[in-house]
């Protein structure tokens, strides 16, 4: 009897076949990253939100994906991350994590629900490893969170840091404002160094000057993440509704705009409007 199975037969005696399903594909892991930057390789993260965004984000090749808490001012109507709680994130992590095959996703932990104390943040981090399937998670902070950093490294949770510009804290900094000129670059590098070594696999950097990012990133063995960080960063992260163009207005200048999907929306939202009003849709091919 033979051993070939129907995949491996060549119809009619020529070469093999193709494999009927193709192999599958890898899953990105956190010491990809590290590897990525070792080699000098540049890897992409976006945030997602939903099932859908997080298909077409994994199959265009988009490494990481992060469940951000800017959900709170991109798809729950506020106009800050502050007021976001952790049950209303995870049902999106649950979602991102459902739809990926490669990607690694992040689940970021909302503000208060890690600051008060490592215990809390490690029980917060299980929940989006758990309930939310997330394979990592992402903090905001430096030198103050190497506790909590710790713990959940040492608890089996890899962790993501976020220093230079904090959301969450954008009323003790003063608002948006760019992060480690002059003197203060000396913070910036402080803080890398202590997510690091505290066990972070990764830190994001957000607006910090290009020369102090290229500084933090040639001294770091772990991978870094600008936005509006510069273009010396191991990786970039945007947040997609702006770079693709669903948010309009003012938006900050490290934003680059890959699409206008909010005409493309607006356009296709009017026509169907019109032909609903005019009877032409649904149309004889449309009804049963
Ligand atoms: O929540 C988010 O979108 C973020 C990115 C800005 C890095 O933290």
């Amino acid at each position: 009897m033979s051993s070939s199975t129907p995949e491996e037969t060549a119809p009619y005696g020529g070469a093999p076949a193709a494999p009927a399903t193709p192999a599958p594909v890898r899953r990105i892991r956190t010491h990809h990253l590290r590897e990525m930057k070792e080699r000098g390789e540049r890897f992409s993260m976006l945030t997602s939100y939903d099932q859908l965004t997080a298909g077409i984000f994994d199959e265009a090749g988009i490494e990481v994906l992060l469940v951000g808490d800017s959900a709170s001012n991109n798809v729950l109507g506020n106009s800050t991350s502050i007021p976001v709680t952790v049950d209303e994130l995870l049902p999106l992590t649950r979602a991102v994590s459902r739809s990926v095959s490669r990607a690694l996703v992040v689940g970021d932990l909302p503000f208060g629900s890690y600051q008060a104390s490592p215990e809390q943040g490690y029980l917060t981090a299980v929940r989006f490893m758990k309930e939310g399937g997330a394979h990592c998670v992402k903090l905001e902070g430096g030198v103050e969170m190497a506790p909590q950093i710790e713990l959940m490294t040492r608890g089996g949770i890899p962790v993501m840091a976020h220093i230079g510009f904090t959301p969450q804290s954008e009323h003790a900094l003063g608002g948006y404002r760019v992060q480690g000129r002059g003197a203060a670059a000396d913070r910036v590098l402080r803080d890398a160094l202590a997510v690091q070594e505290a066990g972070a696999f990764a830190v994001v950097m957000e607006m910090v000057p290009g020369d102090v990012a290229a500084e933090v990133t040639a001294k770091l063995d772990i991978p870094t993440i600008g936005i509006g960080a510069g273009n010396q960063c191991d990786g970039q992260v945007l947040v997609w509704q702006d770079a693709f163009g669903l948010r309009t207005g003012k938006l900050p200048r490290f934003v680059k705009q890959y699409a206008d999907l909010r005409s493309v929306l607006l356009d296709a939202a009017r026509a169907y409007d019109s032909e609903v009003k005019d009877q032409s849709f649904p149309a004889p091919e449309h009804t049963f």
